[in-house]
Parts: C-alpha cells; sequence; structure tokens
C-alpha cells in the first residue's frame, strides 16, 4: 500500500498535481489529506494529446515543482489522466471454465479478462484499460463478484479500453523524465465520474460529460455497470474561437469576454448591453453588443451538445439514463449551458463539481469546481487502488493462495459500481 498518493492531469488549457496522503480514518476506511496542489497552463497539448513533448515536460515540471514545494515532498509516482480521440472503447466477452473444487477463483477471472482482452487490435494501438463489467456464473448472470461462487463456466463482459500506441509514449515521456514512474494511466472519464456522480446516479443510469477546453470527454452508467466511454474533439476552446472570428478579435480577448459577458442563453442578457474590447488592427477599444456574443456561443454550445446526444444515440443508451447527465469540466460553467441541456436533452441535466462528501480533506476551494473533476478523480482512483492493495494484504495474511495476484478488475468493478 502507498503512503502517499498522487495526480498528474494534462489538459488542454491547464496542468495540474495533486498530491495526497493515504489516512485511516476513525472507522478504519482509507481517506485523503491533500498536502500539495500545483497548477500551470498548458503547452504542447491539442485536443487532449501531447504535440510538443518538451514543452509538455517543462510545463509538467511547473506544476509538480509548485505542488511539491507546497507538499515539502517529492512526488515519486502519479496517476495520470489520459484523453484524445486516438483512444477507442468497445464492449467485450471471456470465458473460462471454473475449478470445480474451489469455486471461482482469482485465476479464473483472469483467464476470463484475459479472453475478453484478446481482441484484434491495429498494430498501433494498445488496451490501456480492461474493466469488468457483470460476471456470469452458468446461468447466473449480473454477478458482481463471483470469487468463490461455484458453477462450471464463468464469463465476463468487460469493458475495453484502447489508445494510440504513439500518443501514450509521447504522454508518458513528458512524465518519467521527471523521474516519476506512473502508477496507471487512467481515461479522463474514468477519473472524472469518480469525483462528481452520486452512487444513485450511476445506480440509476447516467452519463457524466467533461467539458474541457480540447475536449470532451464522456462515460455511461446504465446497466449497473460501465458501459461506454467516448472523448470527443470539442471543448471550450471552440466556444473562445467562435467570439474571436465573430468579433476579429484575438483568441485571448475572446477567452475573457467568453468569462466575463458569456451565457449560451441570449434572451438572459439585456438587447442592448453592450461591451468594449480591442479587435485586430485597431489600438482603441471598440463595443460590441453582449447579445451578439452570446448567440455565437449558443450557436458552438447547441452544436456541442447535439454532438454528445448522437454519440449517447450511437451508443445505444440516450434512451436508458433516468438520472439524465452530469455535466463537468471547465466549460460547463458558462451560464446556461445546464438549461440549454435540458432544452436539446429533453432529460435531467445538472452541472457537477467534485462532491463535498468525497473521502478527501485539504482540498481547496479552487479544487473543488467543476474544471478539476479529472485531477480529483485520479486521487480516488488511486485511492481505490490502495483499498485493493489493502483487501489484498488481508487475503495474503488469511494464506489464499492466489492472494498475491492483482485482480484489478475485480477491484474496478467494486470501483465502478454504485457505492
Ligand atoms: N467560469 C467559467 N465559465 C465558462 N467557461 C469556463 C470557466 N472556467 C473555465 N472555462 C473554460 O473551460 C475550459 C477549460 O476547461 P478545463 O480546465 O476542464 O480543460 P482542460 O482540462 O485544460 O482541457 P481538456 O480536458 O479538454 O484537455 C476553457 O475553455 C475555459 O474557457
Ligand atoms: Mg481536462
Amino acid at each position: 500500500m502507498q503512503e502517499f498518493i498522487s495526480a498528474i492531469d494534462i489538459g488542454t488549457t491547464k496542468i495540474c498535481a495533486l498530491t495526497a496522503a493515504v489516512v485511516h480514518d476513525s472507522l478504519g476506511n482509507l481517506t485523503l489529506d491533500v498536502l500539495g496542489e500545483g497548477q500551470t497552463a498548458s503547452q504542447g497539448i491539442r485536443r487532449g494529446v501531447v504535440v510538443d513533448v518538451p514543452a509538455v515536460t517543462a510545463a509538467v515540471h511547473e506544476a509538480i515543482e509548485k505542488c511539491e514545494a507546497k507538499a515539502g515532498q517529492q512526488i515519486l509516482s502519479a496517476y495520470v489522466g489520459m484523453a484524445g480521440s486516438h483512444v477507442a472503447t468497445l464492449n467485450s466477452q471471456g470465458v473460462s471454465p471454473i475449478d470445480q473444487r474451489d469455486g471461482v477463483t482469482n485465476a479464473d477471472m483472469q483467464r476470463a479478462l484475459e479472453a475478453a482482452r484478446a481482441v484484434a487490435l491495429p498494430e498501433t494501438q494498445e488496451v490501456i484499460h480492461t474493466i469488468a463489467r457483470h460476471w456470469t456464473v452458468d446461468d447466473q448472470s449480473e454477478v458482481q463478484n463471483p470469487l468463490g461462487m461455484a458453477g462450471y463456466r464463468l464469463e465476463v463482459d468487460a469493458h475495453i479500453v484502447t489508445g494510440s500506441s504513439t500518443a501514450i509514449n509521447n504522454l508518458v515521456q513528458c512524465i518519467v523524465t521527471h523521474g516519476i514512474d506512473i502508477d496507471e494511466l487512467v481515461l479522463e472519464p474514468l477519473a472524472s465520474n469518480e469525483a462528481v456522480l452520486r452512487p444513485e446516479e450511476r445506480r440509476m443510469g447516467v452519463a457524466v460529460v467533461d467539458i474541457g477546453g480540447g475536449t470532451t470527454d464522456i462515460a455511461v452508467f446504465a446497466d449497473n455497470g460501465l458501459c461506454h466511454t467516448e472523448v470527443l474533439d470539442v471543448g471550450g476552446n471552440h466556444l473562445t474561437n467562435d467570439v474571436a472570428v465573430g468579433l476579429h478579435a484575438p483568441f485571448k480577448t475572446a477567452e475573457e469576454l467568453k468569462l466575463r459577458y458569456g451565457n449560451v442563453i441570449p434572451e438572459r442578457v439585456a438587447e442592448d448591453e453592450k461591451v468594449w474590447a480591442t479587435v485586430f488592427g485597431e489600438k482603441a477599444e471598440r463595443s460590441f453588443s453582449r447579445r451578439f456574443i452570446c448567440q455565437v456561443l449558443e450557436a458552438r454550445a447547441m452544436e456541442m451538445l447535439e454532438l454528445i446526444q448522437e454519440q449517447l444515440r450511437k451508443s445505444g443508451y440516450l434512451e436508458r439514463l433516468p438520472a439524465g447527465i452530469v455535466l463537468t469540466g471547465g466549460a460547463s460553467q458558462l451560464p446556461g449551458f445546464t438549461e440549454l441541456g435540458r432544452r436539446v436533452f429533453n432529460m435531467p441535466v445538472r452541472v457537477g463539481a467534485p462532491r463535498s462528501d468525497l473521502p478527501i480533506s485539504g482540498l481547496s476551494r479552487a479544487f473543488q469546481s467543476p474544471g478539476y473533476a479529472t485531477t480529483v478523480g485520479l486521487l480516488l482512483w488511486g485511492l481505490h487502488e490502495d483499498a485493493r492493495a489493502v483487501q489484498r494484504g488481508f487475503e495474503a495474511e488469511a494464506g489464499g493462495e492466489e492472494a498475491a495476484w492483482l485482480n484489478q478488475a475485480v477491484g474496478w468493478l467494486r470501483n465502478l459500481l454504485p457505492g
């Protein structure tokens, strides 16, 4: 078990590092106490993918240094978020015979998962996650944890996440250069949902949609488990860019206008309200209609929401989300997003920040906002890994013959199923 857990979130607009001590609370549960936080503006990332290794390496260094200085100690290893449209996901099945004498063993479960993982992939892709969704023992389906169950045939429904080897190698390079080991690469929507979803939402069926700067990450929970993940190439930068193009203004000016005056429901701002900004080729500021800026934002936000809806429809889960959509990520804070989302989806929509009841203390207010769902989620992912390590320790003490084997998938399932 680790004493400290760290997370590095390399986003399109910002790079964040968090480091926390693992603490046993009075009930014996594991919790986290955040010791250090670091953040810097991102460089060398486009749409969630590293396009300039030296630039990203330098920015990561800055975030890590700030975090380490606050924590007063070095980061030795970290959970690292990963996104980008190179990520592909699929659901797959695997089967293994059961050693009848002992019931289902960890080894049986691993064999079933390995069979599920054996999907044909292009040479340039590799598997990042194999997540058990459901188990079936003979004719009993929807088994959450089959360990020890009697039967002949074990089957697993697994969610497989793959990514481009080149993109993965570049990302890894930017971290390990600093002497930091990677505990695990974690697909960003898998991290962010940990921070924002309520257990009952996951149980009912929900999609968490993390709208960042360069990507929109989707994770769908239905049928009592994770069923779909996806990374789309759109984000808040597209909103800013449209304003920049619409006003002939620099990106930085457009970003400021968006953050200050933006609303994706133009009727909510007065028709005659004016805002002032400098445009290309002119020294003096000139005035613009605030409503016009909001109309530009509305058009793009609608397009993004409709794209998300279309992808959910394609995945086959759009009609299976009684708990609706939870929007998170920096761009979800643009006023009016929830309302526009409700109009487009015609289902419950809310904006989710890292929950206040998470087993984490010492997190600054800044990190409790929707833009940090992934960063905080990565820490939680690590904490659950630690909880599994403790579990394995107990099994080892009990002398279980496969105790040493890390049955990651059992843990994933526990992790992703309702609390
Ligand atoms: N208060 C706010 N209102 C509106 N938009 C905001 C607000 N705060 C941040 N944003 C927007 O959110 C986006 C950044 O979101 P976030 O920090 O989640 O992205 P990221 O993690 O850097 O990128 P990604 O995850 O896409 O790689 C930017 O487009 C920014 O303009
Ligand atoms: Mg992000």
